[in-house]
């Protein structure tokens, strides 16, 4: 399962640094309002942390009295440390091979691969996807860590955490049904994905400490050659509360539903006082970019 994640990390291109150095201010200047009331800093764990080309370490390093960086690809992790903070080791906790998904630990893609490979029924797929949940429940993650943390950050998580993955995984065997149930086990696999994103979120307030922060951020819209940012419109509006009104209707319209489902959900579980909310563009890569939200927050903790 991993090397899924390992491949889409190593595409890494050598300037990213450079080229993200934009996105990597708007989520400091997101920490840095967010926190601005906090005494003490203490620990804090990022999440998808991976090639850490957004998470500026020294930043982190000099704010927080510990940092805990976790992801699935553990080799990526360990490449960042050596290649932007080396000095920085013994001060970093990596937490590599870690699934937020608990998928790995059902051994979910194996056997979704052998039924695709089988040619399985529809209805006994969509009755596969349909279980995974309880099963899930059975398993916990990252327990020695709960209540631990300050300070819970994720980093563009939502739309990778399973949709992208799973979608690749189908894709292959897609001619083996027709197109009612095609929409059908799509339809699943969305049920599954919103579950996942939520129960996502509410490992992130596990971790978190009583009167903890999560900050997250996701890219949420996607612009490319094929379908280009509206500039003209964007810019022909005056008012900053416009500007984020028309950034909201495109992300209803177009928006990645995974993103969606899990800021929605996030907003629900922050506490209103002090909750920020911030967007952007991420120059991703050079025919790519997204809006990208990024939220913040103390949690209802006592709720979830
Ligand atoms: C878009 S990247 C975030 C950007 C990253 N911080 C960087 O600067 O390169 C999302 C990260 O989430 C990790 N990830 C995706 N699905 C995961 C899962 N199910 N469990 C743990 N990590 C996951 C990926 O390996 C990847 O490093």
């Amino acid at each position: 399962m991993s090397i899924f994640y390992r491949d889409m990390n190593h595409e890494r291109i050598g300037s990213r640094w450079l080229e993200w150095e934009g996105h990597r201010n708007e989520i400091k200047l997101l920490i840095s309002h967010t926190l601005s009331d906090a005494k003490d800093l203490g620990r804090a764990i990022v999440l998808g942390a991976g090639n850490c080309d957004d998470v500026d370490l020294h930043f982190f390093c000099d704010g927080f009295s510990q940092l805990t960086l976790v992801d699935i690809d553990a080799e990526s992790l360990q490449e960042a440390i050596n290649r932007l903070a080396p000095d920085l080791s013994e001060r970093i906790e990596l937490l590599g091979n870690v699934d937020f998904t608990k998928l790995d630990q059902v051994d979910f893609y194996n056997r979704l691969t052998d039924l695709l490979e089988q040619k399985t029924a529809s209805s006994e797929l969509c009755s596969f996807l349909i279980h995974i949940p309880s099963e899930m429940l059975e398993y916990s993650i990252l327990n020695e860590w709960e209540g631990q943390f300050s300070v819970v950050i994720s980093s563009a998580v939502y739309t990778q955490i399973f949709f992208i993955h799973v979608l690749t995984l189908f894709a292959v065997h897609v001619s083996n049904y027709t197109s009612e149930e095609v929409s059908a086990i799509l339809g699943e696999l969305r049920v599954l994905r919103n579950y996942i994103v939520k129960a996502y979120n509410d490992l992130m307030i596990t971790l978190a400490e009583e009167d903890g922060y999560i900050i997250a951020w996701s890219d949420v819209v996607k612009f490319d050659e094929m379908s280009p940012f509206p500039e003209e419109q964007f810019y022909s509006i005056h008012s900053e509360e416009e500007r984020i009104q028309f950034v909201f209707d495109i992300a209803g319209k177009q928006g990645r539903e995974a993103a969606v489902v899990g800021m929605q959900d996030l907003h629900e579980k922050l506490i209103d006082q002090n909750r920020q909310f911030a967007c952007w563009i991420w120059p991703y890569s050079s025919n790519r970019h997204y809006i990208t939200f990024g939220l913040a927050g103390r949690v209802r903790k006592a709720e979830v």
